[in-house]
């Protein structure tokens, strides 16, 4: 006869089974909870045998131990990792705008990994544009930034900032947009455990938002201030400095046959030599013009154009990439054109004013009248202007000449 299943049979015989049938779906519940629970992590996850409930009891119910604080250093690196193509210093800058504004955000220091740029045509290495923007080749001193990175909890900038946001976010942070500045808060906040940050982002290719950068550069290249010729004053103390940035790539091709007219990166040379002439004849001249003509791979040819002028003047061709940046840039007055290194030349330039010409309308010189250096578009020139190579601005100039008049 079939043994037949019997509830009746089961309740009558004894009540024993009950209590090991309940004894076991209970424990079955209990390992299965902590099983799924957060607990089975910390103790060792779904890697671990089955416990039984003797190491259950063992294991503390105390939750993970946290972190160890993270002590974020003052001032931490931010590493621009990546490199360039072969460029001219000035439009190196081109490819970092949005490191340096989100950077300074970050309260970090900008820092470079990138190596050497190497001429192609000439095939040797031209300089190392880490070192030089790192400030390991201006005479900068103690503004040279830390190159140590604190690697314990290195965090990524692209893990916060998506490459297609960058651009609209630093340029709201660098127009004082609210949203921007919410937007990077949030962000400063999710960062500020991290101890270095790197930033692997390279396809920037910005040829404005200088004025946002200017006070970065600067603080990064322009020599400290002794390296500097004082202000000058009205009426001079001093013969007035002028430097003119002719650009290399300028020179070449059809420019003698346009007689200098058509240039792309520099000013004109007629224009050069009618505003040399104002300055001679203008009150900022009575004690003389001491001109400086920066060219790389001098031509005799080009610079006969300046004999006009009959001034004496000084060529700087020296190949030393920072050096002649700073012998450009350390005058009271810049006659340039939109080449990227003229313009880095202005705007590490000390209290006076630049006159660019532009062909091109890049947006270069956009915001850059800061620090007592001005700028005045060529095509808005008058000789009164040159009145701002003293390094005031263009309010307290008249508010001065106000004071003048009785
Ligand atoms: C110039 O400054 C203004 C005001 O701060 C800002 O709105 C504008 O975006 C800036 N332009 C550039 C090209 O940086
Ligand atoms: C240029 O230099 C020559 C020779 O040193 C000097 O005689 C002349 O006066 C100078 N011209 C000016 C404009 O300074």
């Amino acid at each position: 006869m079939p043994k037949r299943f019997s509830l009746d049979k089961l309740r009558g015989r004894t009540p024993l089974v009950w209590i090991w049938a309940a004894v076991i779906i209970s424990l079955c519940i209990l390992v299965s909870a902590v099983w799924m629970s957060p607990l089975a992590t910390y103790i060792g996850g779904p890697q671990l045998p089955l416990p039984g409930p003797a190491q259950l009891a063992v294991a503390p119910p105390s939750p993970p131990p946290e972190e160890p604080q993270v002590q974020v250093p003052a001032k931490r690196s931010y590493l621009r990792v990546g490199s360039i193509s072969t460029e001219g210093l000035g439009s190196t800058l081109h490819h970092f705008k949005h490191s340096i504004v989100l950077a300074a955000a970050l309260d970090s220091s900008l820092i470079f990994s990138w190596d050497v740029i190497y001429d192609a045509k000439f095939e040797i290495d031209v300089y190392s544009t880490s070192r030089i923007w790192n400030g390991e080749e201006s005479p900068i001193g103690n503004r040279a930034p830390s190159l140590n990175m604190d690697a314990r909890k290195v965090c990524r900038i692209s893990d916060h900032v998506r490459s297609e946001d960058r651009a609209a976010l630093v340029r709201g942070i660098c127009s004082g947009e609210d949203s921007a500045s919410s937007q990077m808060e949030k962000i400063r906040l999710d960062m500020q455990d991290c101890t270095s940050i790197v930033d692997t982002e390279y396809s920037e290719h910005t040829q404005d938002m200088n004025g946002c950068i200017m006070g970065w550069l600067r603080d990064r290249l322009a020599p400290d201030s002794h390296f500097l010729p004082s202000t000058l004053s009205l009426p001079p103390n001093r013969p007035i400095t002028v430097g003119v940035h002719i650009r290399w790539g300028d020179t070449r091709s059809d420019f003698k046959e346009l007689a200098g007219t058509q240039l792309y990166g520099s000013m004109a040379l007629p224009n050069v030599v009618r505003i040399l002439k104002d300055i001679r004849d203008s009150p900022l001249g009575e004690h003389g013009v001491k001109l400086t003509v920066l060219m790389q791979l001098q031509d005799p040819e080009v610079l006969a154009i300046l004999d006009e002028t009959e001034l004496n003047y000084t060529v700087v061709d020296s190949g030393d990439t920072v050096g002649d940046l700073y012998k450009l840039s350390n005058n009271d007055i810049l006659l340039v054109g939109e080449s990227s290194y003229g313009v880095l030349a202005h705007l590490i330039a000390p209290p006076g004013l630049t006159i660019v010409e532009m062909q091109a309308h890049l947006g270069k010189y956009t915001n850059t009248s800061g620090f007592g250096r001005n700028v005045v578009e060529l095509d808005n020139y008058t000789p009164n202007d040159l009145l701002l190579a003293v390094g005031n601005s263009m309010s307290q100039l008249e508010e001065e000449q106000a004071d003048l008049i009785p």
